[in-house]
């Protein structure tokens, strides 16, 4: 029979997700390129470092907007038609980017690119997540935030390649180099095909239905279809901007914002940028530590993402959650003992503070930075999937800003005097426009880094009561879940 054509195939799967998963690469290079860049920038346009400051922070504020404006859109237009436009974004920022003739024109160029980065982080998750046979969900999502990582180290990478002391327009390609993954997400989208439940959403159940067969496990197929159904038939009327702040959703939009929270105020991107210094408080020269610092936690961040790969689907998000979190506390606090005690512990502490370092990345990367992405484009129902994950995927960037905004406050209110970390570093003088090496007063992060500690208990307390086991239920059961005015602990697989 000709029906049989179209068999169910893991493989098929596996490369729709990876080609998806390349927003996640954008996501990644495009956040990390910035820092390797700035000093050819900075000296090309001959910048004050408060414009410098402006330009990195359009990022930013771009991937705010693109998360808050756009989540509504990929509910009307589909998922599909959200990440090819993203893709377009990409690429068009790239060139934009990399051929700004001033740093008026930069700052824009970046709050565009920024917008691409805040909508693909909540785009590329939900199409992937509804894309997913149920028992491979948590490693294909996840594919996202390896791809995440690769970026941030290819950044680094690329950014160390073009660095060329004897042309201040370095950063030019660097910039340029992001059009390369931004094209292979354009052309390979174009061959994806939409996701079956937003296809099922409105109303186009045979090709949801063609698509089910290819990508799910064939006696989970009716399954999900007559589930979908149900809930489509029983809840007729348009889903609002406002359904999402209904009393039912208020559990799901907890979790999101809350694992967001969690993500961020454990202070990742603080440990990230604080690396280098450490390196150089070890005793590497200025751009050698740079290099080291970067590179190292880059690397360790991509390999430990790859094993939680393996254990996201086995092991389950909670028991992941719980032991990353954990591992994170820990090295927190150790990371703030080396910090109170730098100087009795001499060279041996300075050794031990790359350590903790490298095993806050460790347990970072097998737990909430995969997490994160995957809990919010799981936990919402249908009719309100991309708004909801939009919403977490906003908490994100805007926890992201308060931390690296409150970072230094933070440290330098918890800096007894006298116990600054002191690194030589080339800062750039606005009189002479050139990089000159000063003696710079880091102050003390122990208080930053046992803050952050302490939000990690925080989270592991939250995570007991609010975060949910998705492992193997399938995104229709979540709902129900819900509906059912059910608590997030009691979620469990059921076959039934
Ligand atoms: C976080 C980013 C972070 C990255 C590091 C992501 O999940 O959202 O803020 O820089 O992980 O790997």
């Amino acid at each position: 029979m000709i029906k049989e054509e179209k068999k169910y195939n893991k493989n098929l799967v596996v490369v729709i997700a990876t080609v998806a998963a390349t927003g996640g690469l954008l996501f990644g290079f495009d956040t990390g390129v910035i820092s390797g860049a700035i000093p050819f920038f900075q000296q090309d346009f001959q910048l004050s470092n408060s414009m410098v400051e402006n330009i990195t922070t359009a990022g930013l504020v771009g991937a705010v907007i693109g998360a808050m404006l756009t989540g509504k859109l990929s509910d009307i237009f589909g998922r599909k038609k959200t990440i090819l436009v993203t893709a377009i974004i990409f690429v068009l920022g790239a060139i934009w980017s990399g051929w700004a003739p001033n740093a008026n024109m930069l700052i824009f160029a970046r709050l565009f690119i920024g917008l691409a980065i805040g909508i693909s982080s909540f785009s590329v998750p939900l199409y992937i997540a509804e894309i997913s046979p149920t028992k491979m969900r948590g490693r294909l999502v996840s594919l996202f935030q390896l791809l995440i990582t690769i970026g941030i180290l290819v950044s680094y990478l690329s950014d160390l390649a073009f660095a060329n002391n004897n042309n201040l327009e370095s950063w030019r390609p660097m910039f340029y180099m992001g059009v390369i993954p931004g094209l292979f997400l354009l052309i390979g989208m174009f061959f994806l095909p939409e996701t079956p439940r937003w296809l099922m959403s409105k109303g186009r159940e045979d090709e949801s239905r063609k698509i089910l067969q290819r990508i799910e496990e064939p006696g989970l197929v009716e399954d999900s279809i007559q589930r979908m159904k149900g809930e489509i038939e029983k809840y007729k009327e348009r889903a609002g901007f406002k359904e999402i702040f209904r009393p039912w959703l208020r559990t799901a939009l907890i979790i999101a914002v809350g694992i967001m929270f969690i993500q961020q105020f454990v202070g990742i991107n603080t440990v990230i940028y604080y690396s280098p210094k450490i390196f150089m408080i070890v005793g590497f020269e200025g751009a050698r530590a740079d290099i080291w610092g970067a590179v190292s936690v880059g690397v360790i961040n991509v390999l430990f993402t790859v094993l939680s790969l393996f254990m996201i689907d086995k092991l389950g998000r909670r028991k992941l959650y719980f032991i990353g979190l954990s591992g994170i506390v820990v090295s927190l606090f150790a990371l703030g003992m080396v910090f109170a005690f730098h100087t009795a512990l001499g060279d041996f502490g300075k050794w031990m503070a790359i350590s903790f370092v490298w095993i806050y990345i460790a347990f970072f990367a097998i737990s909430l930075g995969p997490l994160g992405w995957l809990i919010i484009s799981e936990v919402f129902p249908l009719r309100v999937r991309g708004i909801g994950s939009s919403i977490g995927s906003l908490s994100n960037w805007l926890f992201n800003g308060v931390v690296a905004f409150t970072f230094f406050k933070i440290v330098k209110l918890f800096t007894a005097s006298g116990s600054g970390i002191i690194t030589q570093e080339k800062l750039y003088d606005e009189t002479t426009h050139t990089f000159v090496t000063h003696a710079v007063d880091n102050g003390n992060p122990v208080g930053a880094f046992w803050f952050y500690a302490f939000i990690g208990i925080l989270g592991l307390v939250w995570g007991y009561y609010f975060l949910p086991e998705t492992k193997d239920v399938p995104l229709e059961k979540i709902e129900e879940h819900w509906r059912q005015g059910k608590k997030p602990r009691d979620l469990k697989e059921r076959v039934d």
